[in-house]
This record gives structure tokens, C-alpha cells and sequence, in this order.
């Protein structure tokens, strides 16, 4: 480990789609360091690539959130300690058998057999986009609600109730305010609770992920009712705010890249090269937290239980071996083992979903509106703020 002041952790990005510069010191100092959370909490930090897969492969760090010694970045985050979170906030052998349960909803086959609704629903929000006429605010209009109602037509949730659960979601992730914190976990813990309920009474029953679980699991009584409303919550969350974040930071992020975007219109072939160089930069997601349940040796320097450890995707894909020129958009590099979507147990159940959305939404924006360009000076546009998922608060565009 290389000593330094610690920085704290996490810092507002001063450029949306570029690491923090108050992050500068963490990239001088790889593969672990130390930085100190809102409250004051001295916490490891890890910032090595190949250190951080060894690490989240190892079963001495725990996701599990509700323990009193996890990490909690925000004291949002703090007050969400009684929250119980499916999968990502668990730890084998029970996260296995979480895992098992869902990964059949989400092979690539599955994934390819929903890309003709992925591109209805896109071609659906750009046709009343267009009609409406502009400016349009884009994050409304067009990556939110493409994100949510992909992820509702996928664990058959009525998509008359999106603006509910984005509201929630909202709060439960961008709030500083504890009881807002609480109260929208609490309404979203109901509103699961009556779906799932309604989905049991129902005789003919959907063809969603949830419908599916209620079928099978349920009714055979491997998952209680809690579990499948813990297993909504989870997937609703994380299905919606990564994606649309993705969304509108990446179309952001192509703007003001004009001659790279050219060069994707001349050659729409490099899409999904460019969907994983986007992930790569964005890092939208850009911290995963764990906590130590025993010592860990790491190169001379133990890391104690119960320590909180940080990893901080925007850093790691910084790596300057493996990314020449890391702050550089180039899809044309090999992107291989990026970190945008995590690594070992907990990585992204949803990768391949989350790529085919990203590819469709952005391939389809910038085919049917060549013209699209940002309708305020880009300093004017706000971003979201360090601790939450990273992405636009707002996009207005005109094309
Ligand atoms: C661009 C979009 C997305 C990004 C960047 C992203 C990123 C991530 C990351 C970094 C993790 C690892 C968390 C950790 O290790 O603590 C993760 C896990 C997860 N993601 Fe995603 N995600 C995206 C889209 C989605 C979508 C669309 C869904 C659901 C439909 C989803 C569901 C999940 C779930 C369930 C986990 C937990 C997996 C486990 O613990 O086994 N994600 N995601």
C-alpha cells in the first residue's frame, strides 16, 4: 500500500462522464489505499484491477448491507441498514441459491428473444418524442421510461404504475433526508406486497419474471412471499436507474464527442463496441461496497474484520496498463473485463439485457434524429451528484 492523505469518498464528478478529480490521488496510489466516508469512517479503498478481482472473488468480504459495520457511503444509505436487498445484498451459500432462481430469466436467449420489445418500446417513446415537437427533456421523454417499462414488460409489471416506483426509487437513492429514505422504502415494500397478492389470485397467470416466481416457487414453497417481494424490489431498482442513467449520460457523452459519433453513424456496426467503451468511461455505477468478515493479507498490509472496503469502478477502469489513455473515448481498444457491470458472485445478473437496451436505445436516437444536439450550453446541464448512480438530472435536446 502507498500512504497518502486519505481523500474522502464519495466526491461530485466535475465533468459527468470523467472520474472525479478529487479521485486523482486514488489513481496515483493503486491497488489499495484508504479514504474516509461522510461520517468521518477511515474505509480501504481498492484501486488495483487485478487486486479488485481478487478481491470480490474472495469470500472473506461480505455484501451483506444490514451488518452495522458495512460501509455506508451516505447517511441515506445509512438509514436503509433494516433494508434487507435480494442477491446483491447476500452472501453465499443463500446467494446462490437466490441466483439460480433468476438466471434462467436472464440467459442471452432470453435476451435476444426480447430485443423486438426493447425496440417497439424505443420506436414507441421516439415516435411521441417527435410528435410532441421540440426541445424535448430526454432523461423524461425517452432513457427513463425506456429503461422502466423494459424492465416492467420483463417481471410483468403493469407499466401504468412506472411513474410510482421511479418516484420511489428516486427518493430511496438521491434523498439525504432519512424519514423520505424510509418512507419510500416502505411504500415500495407495499406496493410489492399487493402485486405479488394480486398476481396469486390471478388464474390465468402473466408471462413475467414475477409471474413465474409466484408459479413456481411460491406455490411450491422454496421462496415465501417476502422473498419474491424482496426479489421485485431488487430487479425493479436495479433495472431501471443504471440503464436510464446509461442512457442519458451516454448520448451526453456522444455529443460532445461529435467526431466519434460520426463515425458510429457511417458505421453502426461498432454499437456494441461502443456500448462497453461507454460502460468502460461512465462507470455509472461507481462504487460497490463490502465489509471484511476475517483478516486479509493483501501484499504486506492487513486488511482487519469487519473493515469496510470500497471499490470504485470509474478508478479501476482507469487502469493505465490495460486502458492507454483511460480518459479517452475509443472503441476501437479491447474493452475485456471492464468493471462497469462489477466482478465474481454479485456481477451484473443483467449484463447482456443491459447492453441490448443500451445498444437499441442509443442506435435507434441517433439513426431517427441525425440533427440531435444539446439544446443548452453543456456546463448548464445538470448532472447527478457524487453518491448517487451517475448519469443527467436533465438532457434538453433539439435535433
Ligand atoms: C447499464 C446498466 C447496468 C449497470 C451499469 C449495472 C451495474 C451493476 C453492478 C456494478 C453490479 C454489481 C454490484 C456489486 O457487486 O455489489 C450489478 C449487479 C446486479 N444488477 Fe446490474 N447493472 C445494470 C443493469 C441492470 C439491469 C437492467 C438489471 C435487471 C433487470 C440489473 C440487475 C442486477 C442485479 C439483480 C444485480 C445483483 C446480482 C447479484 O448480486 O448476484 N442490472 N449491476
Amino acid at each position: 500500500m502507498t500512504e497518502t492523505e486519505p481523500v474522502t469518498f464519495p466526491q461530485d464528478r466535475s465533468c459527468p462522464y470523467q472520474s472525479p478529480t478529487g479521485y486523482e490521488p486514488l489513481r496515483a496510489t493503486r491497488p489499495l489505499t484508504r479514504v474516509t466516508l461522510y461520517d468521518g469512517r477511515p474505509v480501504w479503498m481498492v484501486t488495483g484491477h487485478a487486486l479488485a478481482r481478487q478481491l470480490l472473488a474472495d469470500p472473506r468480504l461480505s455484501s451483506d448491507s444490514t451488518h452495522p459495520a458495512f460501509p455506508a457511503t451516505t447517511e441515506g444509505m445509512a438509514a436503509m441498514r433494516n433494508f434487507r436487498v435480494a442477491l446483491m445484498g447476500v452472501d453465499d451459500p443463500e446467494h446462490h441459491a437466490q441466483r439460480r432462481m433468476l438466471a434462467p430469466s436472464f440467459t442471452l436467449r432470453r435476451t435476444t428473444e426480447l430485443r423486438p420489445g426493447i425496440q417497439r418500446i424505443v420506436d414507441g417513446l421516439l415516435d411521441a418524442m417527435t410528435e410532441k415537437g421540440q426541445p424535448a427533456e430526454l432523461v423524461s421523454a425517452f432513457a427513463l421510461p425506456v429503461a422502466s417499462m423494459v424492465i416492467c414488460e420483463l417481471l410483468g409489471v403493469p407499466s401504468e404504475d412506472r411513474h410510482f416506483f421511479e418516484v420511489q426509487s428516486q427518493r430511496l437513492l438521491l434523498s439525504s433526508d432519512v424519514a423520505d429514505v424510509r418512507d419510500a422504502q416502505s411504500k415500495l415494500a407495499a406496493y410489492f406486497a399487493e402485486l405479488v397478492d394480486r398476481k396469486q389470485k390471478q388464474s390465468e397467470p402473466g408471462d413475467g419474471v414475477l409471474d413465474e416466481l409466484v408459479q413456481q416457487q411460491l406455490r411450491e414453497g422454496v421462496l415465501d412471499r417476502q422473498g419474491v417481494i424482496e426479489f421485485a424490489t431488487v430487479l425493479l431498482i436495479a433495472g431501471h436507474e443504471s440503464t436510464a442513467n446509461m442512457i442519458s449520460l451516454g448520448v451526453y457523452t456522444l455529443l460532445q464527442h461529435p467526431e466519434r459519433l460520426a463515425e458510429l453513424r457511417a458505421d453502426p456496426g461498432l454499437f456494441p463496441a461502443a456500448v462497453d467503451e461507454l460502460l468502460r468511461l461512465l462507470s455509472v455505477v461507481d462504487v460497490l461496497g463490502r465489509r471484511a468478515t476475517e483478516d486479509i493479507e493483501v501484499g504486506g498490509t492487513t486488511i482487519r474484520t469487519d473493515d469496510g472496503v470500497l471499490f470504485s469502478p470509474s478508478v479501476i477502469n482507469r487502469e493505465e496498463d490495460l486502458y492507454p489513455a483511460p480518459d479517452t473515448l475509443d472503441w476501437h481498444r479491447s474493452t475485456r473485463q471492464h468493471f462497469a457491470f462489477g466482478f465474481g458472485i454479485h456481477q451484473c445478473l443483467a449484463q447482456n439485457l443491459a447492453r441490448a437496451e443500451l445498444e437499441i436505445a442509443l442506435h435507434t436516437l441517433f439513426d431517427r434524429l441525425p440533427g440531435l444536439r444539446l439544446a443548452a450550453p453543456p456546463e448548464e446541464i445538470p448532472f447527478r451528484p457524487g453518491y448517487a448512480i451517475q448519469g443527467m438530472l436533465e438532457l434538453p435536446v433539439t435535433w
